[in-house]
């Protein structure tokens, strides 16, 4: 059969794969199927939909999700005179007789998801760049994105902060990062796959958290504590969870961290938390950072190591026509020094992804990072991730936001 012959690496296919993987709205498949079968969803697209996505997933995959997508795929095919699968029928009529209508939206769902993030393929220099040209985050998520599982789904900015340090591997690797409002845990698992020296992710939402740990076992990451690390691989990037409500976080307990970067995607929405929020990264903004002899000459190695590297950097500014003042403003000036530049920086630094939803909280925001005496820029425009999602058409990565927050001090 021409089965052999269906290559799960051509864009269209790989495509098409991964919105399957992602959950992608069924809508979205059915026209990438079309793309893949110029113009009709062929027995030929069908066969590789039955051979790469349906028999592919395990047993955990979300039924309703499939039954949906199938009965699409039936009416699709049927309209336009073609054939179907004898197994597509049969899988679709079991479904029929085993599910209940109604189930696909339940809102207590949650179902197991995987993001592939794709690399093109002029992108095999980066250190992030799989062999594969492929990355899958395997994720537990809700279908609900609100009503008490808010932190339980995937959020766009989450995969907007992903991209961004996928596509610049050298200005997270070997620096502690300290994220916020963590979610299910994307970021932080693209900072361990980018060899961050330490990725501590916090929420203020036990179930998010259990969820979180959740998907750093799934991803194969081990939530250690710092006498396991010394232990079992000294170079080994590790993933802490803790629980950090932004209301009731201690000055002490914050102060116990010094990140060199703090991360945050899609936390400026709820206009009560956001004095507790500006709190929580003034205070871990204004740390100095405690350098033992040590760590000192780990960072000069990491800086050599990093002038090697720049060249990602080089490539990033010509695709995105960046005249310099997008890495400067995340850099702290300090990218002629050769380095990565965060070396240089006086002090940490913030990355906040947000989509702006509504104007008056955000400017709300903005006016207590005034008085906090923070400083915020907007480096979207001037230092943008590649796109490494090309096939989720749900995802609208213009509607998103990247702002640099640091101390008016040190920048
Ligand atoms: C909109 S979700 C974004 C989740 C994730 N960063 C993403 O982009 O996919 C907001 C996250 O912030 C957490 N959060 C909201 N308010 C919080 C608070 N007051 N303290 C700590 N975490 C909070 C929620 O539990 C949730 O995980």
């Amino acid at each position: 059969m021409a089965d052999e012959n269906l290559n799960q690496a051509d864009p269209p296919y790989l495509h098409l794969l991964s919105a399957f993987l992602a959950m992608e709205p069924t809508d979205y498949l059915i026209s990438l199927s079309r793309v893949c079968g110029g113009g009709s969803v062929t027995e030929r697209v069908q066969r590789f939909i039955w051979s790469h996505c349906i028999s592919e997933s395990d047993e955990k995959f979300h039924a309703p999700y499939l039954k949906n997508f199938l009965k699409k795929l039936i009416c699709e095919a049927e309209l336009n005179g073609g054939p179907v699968l004898d197994q597509i029928y049969e899988l679709y009529a079991h479904f029929m007789t085993s599910l209940m209508d109604g189930v696909v939206g339940k809102e207590t769902a949650r179902v197991n998801k995987c993001i592939s993030f794709i690399f093109p393929n002029e992108c095999f220099q980066l250190s992030s760049c799989p062999k594969s040209r492929k990355l899958m985050i395997p994720l537990q998520c809700s279908l609900n994105m609100l009503a008490g599982d808010t932190g339980c789904s995937v959020w766009p900015s989450s995969l907007y902060l992903s991209e961004f340090i996928l596509s610049f591997p050298e200005l997270f690797s070997n620096k502690s990062c300290f994220e916020v409002g963590s979610g299910v845990g994307l970021v932080g698992i693209c900072l361990a796959h980018v060899k961050a020296s330490e990725v501590i992710l916090s929420d203020g939402d036990m179930s998010t958290l259990a969820n979180m740990k959740l998907n750093l076992e799934s991803n194969h990451l081990s939530i250690g504590t710092d006498i396991q690390k010394t232990i079992e691989d000294p170079k080994k990037s590790q993933v802490k969870c803790i629980y950090l409500p932004w209301e009731s976080a201690l000055k002490e307990q914050l102060q116990s961290f010094s990140p060199d970067i703090i991360l945050g995607a899609d936390v400026i929405y709820d206009p009560v938390c956001l004095p507790h929020l500006v709190r929580v990264l003034d205070t871990l903004l204004n740390q100095t950072k405690p350098y033992s002899k040590e760590q000192n000459e780990n960072r000069e190695a990491s800086s050599l190591e990093n002038t090697c590297t720049s060249d990602n950097l080089k490539d990033a500014k010509q695709r995105n026509g960046d005249n310099g003042n997008g890495l400067e403003a995340f850099l702290g000036k300090s990218e002629r020094n050769g380095a990565s530049g965060l070396e240089s920086r006086k002090g940490p630094l913030a990355l906040i992804a947000s989509v702006i939803r509504n104007i008056d909280t955000f400017d709300y925001f903005l006016g207590l990072i005034d008085k906090a005496s923070l400083t915020v820029t907007d480096i979207t425009e001037t230092l943008q991730p590649m796109n490494l999602l090309p096939y989720m058409k749900s995802y609208n990565r213009s509607e998103i936001r990247l702002f640099t927050v640091s101390c008016k001090h040190s920048s």
